[in-house]
C-alpha cells in the first residue's frame, strides 16, 4: 500500500489565504484523522487532494509508487448522497453503471451484469442490508442510509478513501456502530477521514490531525496507542479526548474573541 503525499497546499480565494506550504502524508493502509474547527480548511484539503479544488492551488499530491491519485479515490460525505428515486442496489452500482452506461433501452432502468450484482449483494451483506437491495432511500432511516454510502464507497474499491464528517448527523449510537464496520471494512485503505468529534478521530485514527489558525497549520500528530476501533474502556483514549476537546474549544473561543 502507498503513501499519499500532499507537499507545499496552498489555497487562497482572494484576499483569504486558507492555507500555505501545507505538507500532510497520508500513510498507506492507515486511517489519517483531522479535526478542525468549521471553515478552518478542511473540506478544502479534501478537495485539493480529489483534484477537486476550488480557489487559487499550488502544490502536489504524489503517491509513492509514483502514480497519479486519478482513478484511486473514493469520497464519502456527511450527507449520503442517495438518488432518491434508485433502490438500494441501484445506488450502490451507480459508479459501475455511469461508467459502462448500462440502462435497459426499453424501460430506461439500470441493467446490471451478474457480476456486479453479486459483487454489491455480498457488500449489502457486509453492511448488514441484504433485505434493503430493493428499498428507495427515502423508506430508511439516517443510519441505514449511511450504511448503503459505506456499501457504494466499498464497490468503488478504491485504495484511496476521503471522508468528510461521514458520521456526523448520526446519534451516538448509531454512530459508534458505523464506525466499527467502517473500521472493519476499510482495513487496508489508506483513509483521511475529517471530523468534529475528537473521540471518533481517536478511536479510528492511526494519525490524528489538527488543522487551526489562517492560514492554518497543522499541528504534530497525535498517534493513540492501541489497535483501531479502539475501546471507550480505554483511559489513554478518555485523557487524549478531553485534551483535544480543551483545545478545540479554546480554538473556538479564541476566534470568537478575534472577531469582536
Ligand atoms: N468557493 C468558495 N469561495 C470562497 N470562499 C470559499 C469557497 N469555498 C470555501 N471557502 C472558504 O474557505 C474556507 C474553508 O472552507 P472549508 O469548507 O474547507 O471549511 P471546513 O473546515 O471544511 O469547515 P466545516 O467544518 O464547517 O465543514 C472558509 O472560510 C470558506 O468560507
Ligand atoms: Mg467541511
Amino acid at each position: 500500500m502507498f503513501d499519499v503525499i500532499i507537499h507545499n497546499a496552498s489555497l487562497r480565494f482572494g484576499n483569504h489565504c486558507v492555507f500555505e506550504d501545507l505538507n500532510l502524508t497520508l500513510k498507506g493502509g492507515q486511517w489519517t484523522c483531522l479535526l478542525g474547527g468549521s471553515g478552518v480548511g478542511k473540506t478544502s484539503l479534501l478537495r485539493l487532494i480529489a483534484g477537486l479544488p476550488a480557489g487559487e492551488t499550488t502544490g502536489k499530491v504524489a503517491c509513492q509508487d509514483g502514480l497519479s491519485v486519478n482513478h484511486r479515490i473514493a469520497w464519502m460525505a456527511q450527507q449520503d448522497l442517495l438518488l432518491p428515486w434508485f433502490s438500494v442496489l441501484e445506488n450502490i452500482t451507480l459508479g459501475q453503471r455511469l461508467r459502462r452506461n448500462l440502462v435497459d433501452m426499453l424501460t430506461r432502468r439500470p441493467v446490471l451484469s451478474a457480476e456486479v450484482q453479486d459483487q454489491a449483494m455480498s457488500i449489502l451483506e457486509k453492511v448488514g442490508l441484504t433485505e434493503k437491495a430493493h428499498t428507495l432511500p427515502q423508506n430508511l432511516s439516517g443510519g441505514q442510509r449511511q450504511r448503503v454510502a459505506l456499501a457504494r464507497t466499498l464497490m468503488e474499491n478504491r485504495p484511496l478513501v476521503l471522508m468528510d464528517e461521514p458520521f456526523g448527523a448520526l446519534d451516538a449510537i448509531t454512530r459508534l456502530n458505523l464506525q466499527d464496520l467502517a473500521c472493519e471494512l476499510l482495513q487496508n485503505r489508506t483513509v483521511l477521514l475529517i471530523t468534529h468529534d475528537p473521540l471518533e478521530a481517536l478511536r479510528l485514527g492511526h494519525e490524528v490531525y489538527h488543522l487551526q489558525g489562517q492560514p492554518a497549520r497543522l499541528t504534530d500528530a497525535i498517534t493513540p496507542p492501541g489497535k483501531t476501533p479502539r475501546s471507550l474502556a480505554n483511559n489513554d483514549l478518555m485523557s487524549l479526548q478531553g485534551k483535544l476537546l480543551d483545545r478545540l474549544r479554546h480554538e473556538s473561543f479564541d476566534e470568537r474573541a478575534e472577531g469582536q
